[in-house]
């Protein structure tokens, strides 16, 4: 269900998300090791465009065909090439020790628990030695809880499942991501709240990003 709720949305507009790459991922491109860089939740491409220019072999999948669609036609206007499909993250194999880079770019709080563990150990071993992860998620403090909770079924404290369209909403601790990501090394670590300004409304978020790796000799 929740796939028609994400298809719905691309059909219905474009630039979701704007066009800018995630201003960490942007920050230190230069730490990302030559190789593959997968983008799990793709969107439009806005990430996954920007390591393409930058000569990365980039793939990503994204449960709306609509927005794969549109990541595709972006990199084959600017001679890009990125490889993009239509898939649930949780069922995507990949492959161990192979990635420079994979990105979760608000992705994450969109499943249970026990699919954020899965996803995660499966993102650890999928990373070569030195490369890196990228992760931004809710915390427990953003404004969205408060609707989440009046509107869904709770599953557990920080977690919500909506009925009706089949989405989770899950809301992370600073300690909860730490544990989930340990042994990686911290790159960069923020909590913060700010205008968003990308889609909708303005309306205020309250989030974790992380960019961490994975030591060299591991
Ligand atoms: C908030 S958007 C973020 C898009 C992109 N990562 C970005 O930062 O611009 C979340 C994306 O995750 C995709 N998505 C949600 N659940 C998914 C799943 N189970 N498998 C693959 N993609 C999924 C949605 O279709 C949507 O494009």
């Amino acid at each position: 269900m929740s796939r028609e709720i994400w298809e719905q949305a691309y059909q219905e507009k474009t630039d979701w998300w704007g066009r800018r790459p995630n201003h960490v991922l942007s920050d230190y491109q230069s730490l990302v090791p030559d190789g593959r860089v997968f983008d799990a939740g793709i969107g439009e491409g806005r990430n996954a465009l920007f390591f393409a220019e930058r000569g990365y072999a980039v793939e990503g999948v994204d449960l709306s065909a609509t927005a794969v669609e549109r990541c595709g036609q972006l990199a084959m206007a600017n001679g890009w090439h990125v490889n993009a499909s239509t898939a649930d993250l949780r069922g995507y194999p990949l492959e161990e020790g192979q990635y420079a880079l994979l990105i979760f770019s608000s992705i994450l709080p969109f499943f249970h628990p026990e699919d954020i563990s899965c996803i995660i150990e499966k993102a650890k071993k999928a990373l070569q030695p030195g490369g890196l992860l990228y992760i931004n998620v809710f915390d427990r403090d953003d404004p969205s809880r408060a609707k989440a909770e009046a509107a869904c079924t709770h599953l557990d404290a920080h977690t919500f499942r909506n009925e009706a369209t089949g989405m989770y909403h899950h809301y992370f601790s600073e300690e909860e991501l730490a544990s989930l990501l340990a042994p990686l090394s911290t790159i960069y670590w923020s909590s913060s709240r700010f205008l968003d300004l990308t889609h909708g409304e303005p309306h205020e978020h309250s989030t974790i990003e992380v960019l961490c790796q994975k030591e060299m000799d591991e």
